[in-house]
């Protein structure tokens, strides 16, 4: 027993004793580094003092100490062949396969097109694959609503900021990975949106599952979400382990239903969207607010669709309808009208303070580069301006044209208020197949939208129209589509 313990008390103080060896079981003092060490030390500079333990001389340092011969290392060895690749276990690899013959089956399997949209001639890319390669395609589809990712401003705010910075943050917001230009960006859209504060991560989809699962967490709140809402709010929601309550889409009704029933003890989330962005539908945000507040919730507004392209300084839906200030949480995106990418939320000082230092979203990953957040001010500069209003008019023509001309030519045209103009087509093999015709035959681009980025038996061609899309390319769109309708026998009723 005595022995063991004493065992047990050796094991322990070996983990601990940086001078003991294990292998030895005698003190290491081998390099000039630990021999500074244990003069500090009281146990060593103790067992010295008495003679126990003896400096090793200069000599013998520089022969023992293999530690300080690794640092002197002037080339580092090539392996001399590469370990091949090791297959999965086959039943992992069955099942894996298994799941993507499932999306196959159901017309569902996403393919990645290939295409290079081109900075000086909008809306175009360049095809790099077969049977298109090199050819210019007509880019129907792309979330840069306003061609703001290729603006002189923002590019030249980019390449700027690289050559006095380089290309990366070079770590996480609190270690080495804020810059003058995070905190530029952040005071920007504070100012933008009228809140006290706001923080950039590095994208919405991380602002919105980070600000939502920890705030549900530390408010321990109930959250109350629309049905429409986005895959990121869901991932937050259901992340923050919260009592979830789910209101039909735009439904007040429902979500006072809803918030009637809650425990009247607990704080209360409402989380909505300010412009649904496949199906176009704008929230009644003002109301929403009321109604939240009234049952002493908060609210959280994903204005992602409507940022940059709505009201007077482009601050979205609710600057546009002078409700701003109802919102209590605003998140957007610098990744589609702003042209860059990033997101971000807005709200009171303390509540993104609690964010920032909670957030695990925020707080265990690389920042967005100073050059996007410096491309971002200049951004959001632009479109805050007299240019920016300019643009939006001229988008806000060219959907509205391009909705008509669709509806003219008998096409099932979604109503909506909104920018986007969605074709109803309702099967997703149907689906594809339009868009691979419009591509293939035609040089149109435009992504069918499948499950489960809308429900099974909704899938449908979302269209954007920018302020580079002529009415001749609308016209030139019309009748491809007229075309592919006709093949494929789709329907042209707008009832569905
Ligand atoms: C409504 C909505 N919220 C959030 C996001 C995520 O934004 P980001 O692309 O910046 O991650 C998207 C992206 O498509 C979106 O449509």
């Amino acid at each position: 027993m005595a022995s063991l313990v004493k065992t047990t008390a050796i094991a322990a103080a070996m983990r601990r004793c940086p001078f003991l060896s294990k292998e030895t079981l005698s003190f290491a003092l081998n390099s000039r580094s630990m021999s500074s060490l244990a003069k500090k030390c009281p146990v060593m500079s103790k067992l010295m003092a008495k003679g126990v333990v003896t400096l090793p001389t200069a000599n013998e340092v520089n022969e023992e100490s293999s530690h300080e011969k690794a640092t002197v290392l002037t080339k580092l060895e090539a392996p001399t062949q590469l370990e091949e690749a090791k297959p999965l276990p086959p039943n992992y690899d069955a099942l894996l396969k298994e799941k993507i013959d499932t999306k196959k089956q159901d017309s569902t399997y996403r393919t990645f097109r290939v295409l290079s949209r081109t900075a000086e001639k909008k809306p175009y890319a360049m095809a790099r694959t077969t049977p298109l390669d090199d050819e210019d395609v007509s880019v129907w589809c792309s979330n840069d609503y306003l061609g703001m990712s290729s603006h002189p401003a923002v590019t030249e705010a980019v390449i700027g900021t690289i050559n006095r910075h380089g290309v990366g943050a070079g770590g996480t917001r609190s270690i080495a990975g804020t810059s003058h230009y995070h905190v530029e960006l952040e005071d920007t859209l504070a100012k933008l949106h009228g809140k006290e504060s706001a923080l950039a991560f590095t994208s919405c989809y991380v602002a919105n599952d980070t600000t939502l699962q920890t705030l549900g967490k530390v408010l321990n709140a109930e959250i109350y979400s629309d049905q429409g809402n986005h895959a990121s709010m869901i991932t937050g929601i259901n992340n923050s382990r919260m009592p979830k309550f789910v209101f039909r889409h735009n439904d007040l009704d429902h979500l006072r239903e809803l918030l009637k029933k809650g425990d009247p003890t607990r704080m209360k989330i409402v989380a909505f969207e300010s412009v649904y962005s496949m199906t176009g539908t704008m929230s009644p945000i003002e109301e929403m607010c009321d109604l939240a507040h009234e049952y002493g919730a908060i609210t959280f507004v994903d204005e992602v669709h409507a940022v940059g392209l709505y009201g007077y300084h482009g601050a979205g839906l609710a600057e546009e309808e002078g409700v701003a200030h109802k919102i209590d949480i605003i998140s957007g995106t610098l990744g589609k009208a702003y042209g860059l990418v990033g997101g971000y939320i807005a709200s009171t000082g303390t509540l993104v303070d609690v964010i920032r230092s909670y957030g695990s979203g925020l707080i265990f990953t690389t920042s967005i580069p100073p050059s996007t957040a410096a491309g971002a001010v200049a951004s959001i500069n632009v479109l805050a301006q007299e240019e920016g209003r300019q643009l939006r008019l001229t988008h806000r023509a060219a959907y509205n044209l391009l909705r008509e001309k669709l509806l003219e030519a008998g096409l099932p045209v979604m109503e909506c208020p909104s920018h986007i103009v969605p074709v109803h087509i309702g099967d997703a093999l149907k689906a594809k197949l339009c868009m691979e015709m419009l591509l293939n035959e035609h040089k149109i681009y435009v992504q069918a939208i499948n499950y489960p980025t809308v429900p099974r038996g909704s899938e449908l061609l979302r269209f954007v129209a920018t302020p580079f899309h002529t009415p001749a390319m609308m016209d030139y769109l019309v009748t491809a589509l007229d075309v592919v309708w006709n093949a494929l026998n789709l329907p042209r009723s707008t009832q569905y």
